[in-house]
């Protein structure tokens, strides 16, 4: 097979850069390890910053996000026995969409399909070659277990943090940054109303907690868990107890109401920042290039933003011969992504129990100076809804 841009993963990076580069007349092949239904299935971020909101759609991708999303003016944050409500409306003039997604993947799909793209699923054993000429290509193995090649002007990794793009550029010219901590987070989705018109961030000195949702019928709720936590420890009745607790039920006659939990997992939390995200004619976008704890809701909003970026640069460099753009790409888009990690990391430290008492004054400190001052409560909404995409 021969195209313009081969894509490794149909992810939110991937099958939304395939959309913008057809938008600009570029061609593009996807090839996916995973099938359609698991990709679809996966419950993952539920925020979209008002920049992402903008670009999908000005991409035409807008229709499901007026029809099932909803807007929020901002956040509450809260400690026992308060609770602030941020307006990022009126603090930064941005708000944020509650749009899963599981719903996002949805409408790629549907936009690809309705174009005829060609989105190969189930393939294993990608490997980029030839990637510091003007021809690279891909081999891989298709669902049928038949041998393939993809030859394309340029290769944009859109893998995720586990793929194989990552690990294609020479280690002597990649730096790496990465944080783990010593924590992660138990989420559910459950079948019942949100208890809470708007998200709730919650500090708590049994662990951290946070009330989101989906829909007017479904919410998505988090606890601060230990490292290496297994589901099997935490019953729903255990779960939901947790969230009563440190979400407040019962104070200031705020409740919580607990409903059927359709899933139950554990996520990680890690920050990581791989730096170029460029090697010659390969381009890192979205996981691939970096990973952020979900505090701040901003991973699939970075992978939208590098896309948003490498989709002109890509058009020039193949359009028009021109690599201005495709030069410049890892270093704008790393811009970004270091706002996002500070926030993502600053949002993570300010309400996570660490087990130091110093730490836990230091953030019940912080969140009083955020929610009482403007200049603290502007900082937070600025990055929170989201900064330009060329910031
Ligand atoms: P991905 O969505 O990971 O897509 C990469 C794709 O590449 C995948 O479909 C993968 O199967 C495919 N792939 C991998 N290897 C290969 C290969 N060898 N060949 C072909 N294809 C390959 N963010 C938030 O903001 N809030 C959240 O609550 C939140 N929860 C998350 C929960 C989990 C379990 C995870 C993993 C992430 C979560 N995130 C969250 C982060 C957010 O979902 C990601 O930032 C977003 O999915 C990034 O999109 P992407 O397209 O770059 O990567
Ligand atoms: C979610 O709805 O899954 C969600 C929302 C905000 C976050 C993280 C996750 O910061």
């Amino acid at each position: 097979m021969r195209t313009d841009v081969a894509i490794i993963g149909a992810g939110p990076a991937g099958l939304l850069l395939a959309h913008l580069l057809a938008a600009d007349g570029i061609a593009s092949v996807v090839i996916e390890t995973r099938s359609k239904e698991y990709v679809a299935a996966r419950i993952r971020a539920g925020i979209l910053e008002s920049s992402s909101v903008e670009l999908l759609r000005a991409a035409g991708l807008g229709t499901g996000i007026e029809a099932h999303g909803d807007e929020h003016r901002g956040i509450y944050l809260q400690w026992p026995s308060e609770r602030h409500h941020l307006d990022f409306t009126e603090l930064a003039g941005r708000s944020v969409w509650v749009y899963g997604q599981t719903q996002l993947q949805a409408d790629l799909v549907a936009a690809s399909e309705a174009a005829g793209r060609t989105v190969l699923y189930e393939t294993s054993g990608a490997a980029l070659h030839d990637l510091d000429t003007d021809h690279p290509f891909l081999t891989f193995v298709d669902a049928t277990g038949t041998p393939q090649r993809v030859d394309a002007v340029a290769v944009a990794g859109c893998d995720g943090s586990f793929g194989p793009s990552r690990a294609a550029l020479p280690a002597a010219r990649t730096s790496t940054w990465e944080r783990v901590y010593p924590y992660s987070w138990l989420g559910i989705l459950a079948d019942v109303a949100p208890s809470t018109d708007e998200l709730i961030y919650a500090w708590h000195p049994d662990g951290f907690a946070m009330h989101s949702m989906r829909s007017a019928t479904v919410s998505r709720l988090y606890l601060q868990v230990p490292n290496g936590t297994d589901t099997a420890d935490w019953p729903d009745d255990r779960i939901w107890a947790t969230l009563a607790t440190r979400l407040g039920h019962g104070q200031d006659g705020w409740t919580l109401t607990p409903g059927p939990v359709a899933d139950k997992s554990v996520l990680p939390m890690r920050s990581f920042v791989q730096s170029p995200m460029r090697h010659g004619r390969l381009f890192l976008a979205g996981d691939a290039a970096h990973t952020v704890p979900p505090t701040g809701a901003k991973g699939l909003n970075l992978a939208i933003a590098d896309v948003a970026l490498l989709a002109p640069a890509l058009g020039r460099l193949i359009g028009k011969n021109d690599g201005a753009l495709a030069d410049a790409y890892s270093d704008t888009a790393l811009r970004r992504v270091w706002r996002s990690e500070h926030f993502s990391w600053w949002m993570t430290t300010m309400l996570h129990i660490s087990g130091d008492p110093f730490d836990a004054q230091l953030q019940l400190s912080q969140l009083r100076w955020v929610t009482s001052s403007t200049a603290g409560a502007t900082g937070l909404a600025e990055n929170y809804a989201g900064l330009p995409i060329g910031f």
